[in-house]
């Protein structure tokens, strides 16, 4: 995160005082820096390095076309979930032969999209998904590339809400159904089973359950093979950790040492999905304090910024660090809430705080993942600007939101 610190008492993003962005564009505002993106990416690229290997970005984690596009002109790839997310990142200028496509519920107007665009893989969540597919692809004249998902039954140790892997969850296809369906799928006109795939979970701060986990999925794809399928892709998921607080995570080069034998034993084209690794720590928000007060035994920080903004912490419960602009602000103990109408909108409870005054900005950390892409409307709020540096420059990638925004779309019907 050296991207973002301090120098000569002022808080910076690459080249950028965040005073100066603060003023600029005003508050609550998220600043992505550049750097730290490709950064990121490098590490990863190169953490594979020895091996046949794509690092998809994914696209949940950030939409940003300017963060797609710094990272899609770096060659990275893009992990999708949605119609939505195809149309942003082939905007963003992904080549589509770099776009997987995940989810349980893609509809078959997506299905469409995804095969229009020839994308690398569908991975495929379920046997109705396949059959679907086959139809649609059928419907089209094409044949779709696949990899099954597989669901391998094993707790990612993350939280309840970010694991994916565990025998009762939503995800994948059971690892014991996976083989038999492989088989199904060979007899299908219009799917071509290329790969394998996997995610257990987000924000792993232990590589045991990743490990596990690949021992199971890679011994599918030899028992693929030995069935006679082609494996050409094996995606291990995404999921990697980064440092919120004071979390010890393992990096890229001790998640591929640990994991290469069983990737070697693929033989296959590895492809990672990871999206918090690349922007988690590559942005932050800013947001200013309105009013100061007291409240029973407590003191609040009250914030321009709320749950709609970020909602990690009041979601997850999520540490986000809280920094002062001006490096000798000194500390108090307190809560920085929103001013949404909930007692569950907070960005940090019952911390050391910088003892900022009204009208101060904050910078809330590590928010350039699940940011500003989970953030709403809600309370008729429009929603912050986002803004990206690279050196001494930067630019408005999004503009705030205004009032006339927030009613985009709707229609008062006739009757009335
Ligand atoms: N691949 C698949 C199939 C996924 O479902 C996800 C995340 C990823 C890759 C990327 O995971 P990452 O590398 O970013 O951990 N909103 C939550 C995180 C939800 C993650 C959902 N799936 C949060 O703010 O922590």
């Amino acid at each position: 995160m050296e991207e973002f610190g301090y120098r000569g008492g002022e808080l910076y993003c690459e080249g950028v005082a965040l005073s100066e962005i603060a003023r600029g564009v005003g508050t609550p505002a998220y600043v992505y820096s550049r750097a730290a993106l490709e950064g990121a990416y490098r590490e990863l690229d190169e953490a594979f390095s020895g091996l046949d290997h794509l690092v998809c970005f994914a696209v949940k984690a950030n939409g940003n076309l300017a963060v797609l596009r710094t990272l899609a002109s770096l060659g990275a790839g893009a992990d999708i979930v949605s119609g939505g997310e195809l149309y942003r990142a082939v905007r963003a200028g992904f080549d589509p032969k770099k776009i997987v496509f995940a989810g349980v519920g893609k509809t078959g107007e997506e299905l469409t999209s995804g095969l229009g665009e020839r994308i690398l893989t569908f991975n495929v969540e379920s046997a109705a998904e396949l059959e679907q597919l086959n139809e649609t692809a059928a419907r089209y004249g094409k044949k779709a590339r696949v990899s099954l998902r597989v669901n391998p039954d094993v707790d990612a140790e993350s939280h309840p809400a970010i694991s994916t892997g565990n025998e009762d969850s939503k995800f994948g296809v059971p690892l014991a159904e996976a083989a038999a369906l492989a088989d199904h799928a060979a007899g299908l006109r219009c799917v071509e089973l290329v790969g394998v795939h996997q995610h257990i979970g987000s924000q792993m701060t232990r590589l045991d359950p990743l490990v596990n986990s690949l021992k199971k999925t890679t011994d599918l794809v030899a028992e693929l093979k030995s069935r006679g399928h082609e494996i050409r892709y094996f995606n291990m998921g995404g999921g990697l950790g980064i440092r919120y607080n004071d979390e010890n995570v393992p990096g890229p080069r001790e998640l591929v040492e640990a994991a290469r034998p069983y990737l070697e034993s693929t033989g296959a084209t590895i492809i990672c999905e990871m999206g918090r690794y690349m922007a988690g720590n590559a942005g932050a928000m800013l947001t200013s304090v309105v009013y100061r007060k007291r409240s029973g035994h407590k003191s609040f920080l009250v914030a321009d910024a709320g749950m709609n903004d970020l909602l990690r912490p009041s979601l997850y419960d999520a540490y986000h660090e809280i920094r002062a602009l001006k490096e000798d602000t000194p500390p108090t103990t307190a809560d920085l809430v929103g001013p949404v109408c909930e007692s569950g909108d907070f960005l940090a409870q019952g911390r050391e705080l910088p003892d900022a005054a009204e009208g101060d900005a904050l910078a809330v950390m590590s928010a350039g993942a699940y940011g500003f892409a989970m953030s709403s409307n809600y309370n008729s709020r429009p929603r912050p600007a986002e803004v990206m540096v690279s050196g001494d420059r930067w630019a408005v990638v999004r503009e705030r939101e205004h009032n006339a925004d927030l009613v985009k779309g709707e229609l008062v019907p006739a009757f009335l």
